[in-house]
């Protein structure tokens, strides 16, 4: 792939406001002029969109982590193909909110490392991102946010797990950080949507726009 543009992912838990920051980014690439768009994983594609709602509400029992892992992967594929590629190889800034990095934490606690190493390089390859914000609070902070943000929705698939499960992806994610170092980098998401934008801007503005102004 001929990547002119930048391929940016959100990862965190449940309610570390990944939606809010990538909302928050694309509108600072845009006022510089920069052709910036947002998307998300599972979706970002009708196909993709579709098993998104499969994966999250629409089925009548669990999956077996292997099963779960490889539909996430198809959908993956999809939004690889048809939307983030071609924005990238026409210069575009992609961001994403959740990648391969939320297969490996929320379905890779279940697999062994190597059935997670194949499924990402057979879904992903070379397609990873040039960089990725790993926002990181606590386990009960996260749901309490994402219990507050539902009202009285239903809990989705994930957000029903136990809190031992989403103490788990936590580190996971802490994890996916310490072995990725050059991509990775960890975001204290406890303190305010202003302060942790400042912190995302100033390292996406080193990385690929200039000086800091
Ligand atoms: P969210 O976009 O609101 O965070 O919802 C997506 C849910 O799907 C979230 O609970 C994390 C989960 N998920 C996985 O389990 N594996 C994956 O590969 C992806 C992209 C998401």
């Amino acid at each position: 792939m001929s990547r002119l543009g930048h391929f940016i992912t959100f990862e965190g838990g449940e309610g570390a406001g990944k939606s809010t920051q990538v909302a928050r980014l694309v509108e600072r690439l845009r006022a510089l002029g920069l052709e910036a768009l947002a998307t998300r994983e599972p979706g970002g594609t009708p196909n993709a969109e579709a098993l998104r709602k499969v994966l999250l509400e629409g089925l009548e029992e669990k999956l077996s982590p292997a099963s779960e892992a490889m539909i996430f992967s198809a959908a993956r594929v999809d939004h690889l193909d048809k939307l983030i590629r071609p924005a990238l190889s026409r210069g575009a800034y992609v961001i994403c909110d959740r990648f391969a990095d939320s297969t490996r934490a929320y379905q890779g606690g279940a697999l062994t490392q190597s059935f997670i190493d194949q499924l990402e390089q057979l879904a992903v390859g070379d397609n990873m991102p040039d960089l990725t914000f790993i926002l990181d609070l606590p386990a009960e902070e996260g749901l309490a946010r994402a219990d507050a943000r539902r009202g009285n929705g239903k809990a989705d698939r994930f957000e029903s797990e136990a809190i031992e499960f989403h103490r788990g992806l936590r580190t996971a994610f802490l994890t996916i950080a310490e072995k990725n170092p050059q991509r990775c980098v960890v975001i204290d998401a406890r303190r305010s949507v202003d302060d942790i934008a400042q912190d995302i801007w100033s390292c996406v503005e080193t990385r690929f726009i200039g000086e800091p102004r």
